[in-house]
């Protein structure tokens, strides 16, 4: 398996251009399902949770290309209503294509994605919508098998704020009879994305990106030409890079106001942040303050970078406290990074941070995307060389990491297995 070298102790400087969202692309590449006809995906970043898209929508009967960072999806020929456990199992987000196969189809069996690395991740809540909407669901043998005569709008609540879950149901309502409404519906920007293209497609949603979602069924849709937004995370984890080498950073190409609670947490930590045209540009010279962290759903600190921000306070002089609320178990990075010389106690879904002078280097691995992405973090600052293990979660989610952080000065490589 290839590993990440990286030796500490080089200040970041210069610019990085973000790339497509991996969370938005998504859910559009699965709404492409909900029509015939070609649809073309712009700025979709080159990964592997986006091969393993196309993968599972070629095995459903859609048409699938990719090439330059443009995708194009024709699902005319979609004629397979099972997404197997092999597809499922490499990537959770496939449950995304439950919701479409549903509305288009009439049913769907979907393999059960099981829990993962950051908690156990049920779907019950999806399933729960979509029996509103009038499908019979059953779980047998590890799959979700949902059908219906005709979906039909719905009244729906869900108990817990579900980025999927919300996507999932808004893309089951667009082709239901009447009218859906979706409370305490997620607000993340992945939503409005996911709502914009649909409306484009020729579907009714609005208050998208609110907590109430009100969907007006129609019977059909249309191909488009859409572009994905770009990635709010990648952002957020080049922002904290920035500020945790005491580098210069413009970062172009990015929506800052997806990452509006990102730049307040980083200036309260002493970080200067300068706004402007889609540029951020970042500097930090003057140490790190300690600044506690919990997180919530958007506009609140996400969770996706939650183990980002707690390399940076490993360093940062004082104490704080980082509290995850959105998953049980996401605190893997800890172990790793206690293993470089921080100093953290968890209790239950709180982490205590107190700074140290310094991180050493050490061979290190994770079991999720973001932890093994705060490592390369950790890596950055810490003395000698830092050895990541298991890049492939990183390949699922970071388009040319090494080469982004190499732009910028880093001293980065990949070797190969
Ligand atoms: N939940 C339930 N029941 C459900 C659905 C969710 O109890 O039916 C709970 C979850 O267990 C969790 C909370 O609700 O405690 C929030 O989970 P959510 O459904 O919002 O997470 P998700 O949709 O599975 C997406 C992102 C994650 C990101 C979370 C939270 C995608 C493909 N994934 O996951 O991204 O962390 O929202 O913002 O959009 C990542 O990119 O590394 C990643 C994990």
């Amino acid at each position: 398996m290839d590993k990440i070298l990286v030796q500490g102790g080089r200040r970041l400087n210069g610019s990085v251009r973000i790339s497509g969202a991996k969370n938005a692309a998504l859910p559009i590449l699965a709404a492409a399902l909900l029509c015939d006809g070609t649809n073309t995906f712009t700025n979709v970043p080159d990964l592997k949770d986006i091969q393993s898209t196309l993968e599972l929508l070629s095995h459903l009967g859609a048409r699938c290309q990719m090439q330059d960072h443009t995708v194009q999806v024709d699902a005319a020929g979609l004629n397979n209503h099972e997404a197997p456990y092999d597809l499922v199992r490499k990537m959770r987000a496939s449950i995304l294509v439950l919701g479409p196969l549903v509305a288009r189809l009439k049913r769907a069996r979907v393999s059960l994605p099981g829990g993962c690395a950051i908690g156990a991740r049920p779907i019950n809540l999806h399933l729960r919508a979509l029996a509103l909407l009038g499908a019979t669901i059953e779980l047998s043998h590890g799959y979700v098998e949902a059908s219906c005569a005709q979906l039909r709008g719905a009244d729906i609540y869900f108990d817990v704020v579900t980025v999927t879950g919300t996507e999932n149901i808004m893309m089951a309502a667009v082709l239901a009879e009447g009218t859906t409404i979706l409370r305490n519906a997620a607000c993340e920007p992945e939503i409005e994305a996911l709502a914009d293209v649909l409306n484009r497609m020729g579907a009714s949603i609005r208050g998208a990106g609110t907590p109430e979602i009100v969907i007006e069924g129609v019977a059909r849709l249309h191909p488009v030409t859409a572009q994905i937004i770009p990635d709010r995370i990648e952002t957020g984890t080049f922002m904290a890079a920035a500020a945790l080498t005491g580098g210069d950073v413009r970062i172009l190409g990015a929506d800052p106001t997806h990452v509006d609670a990102v730049i307040h947490k980083l200036r309260l930590t002493g970080a200067h942040i300068d706004v402007q045209d889609g540029t951020i540009h970042v500097q930090s010279n003057n140490g790190i303050g300690s600044v506690d962290v919990k997180t919530l759903p958007y506009p609140g600190f996400p969770t996706d970078m939650q183990a980002q921000f707690m390399v940076l306070m490993t360093v940062a002089r004082g104490s704080c406290l980082i509290s995850e609320t959105i998953f049980e178990n996401r605190f893997i990075h800890v172990g790793e990074l206690r293993r470089m010389g921080a100093d953290i106690t968890v209790s239950g879904n709180a982490a205590l941070i107190k700074g140290v002078a310094k991180l050493s280097g050490a061979p290190v691995m994770a079991t999720d995307l973001r932890a093994s992405a705060s490592l390369i973090l950790a890596g950055l600052i810490a003395e000698n060389t830092t050895e990541i293990n298991r890049v492939y979660h990183l390949d699922r989610g970071y388009e040319s990491l090494e080469s982004k952080f190499q732009q910028l000065g880093a001293v980065i490589r990949r070797v190969k297995a």
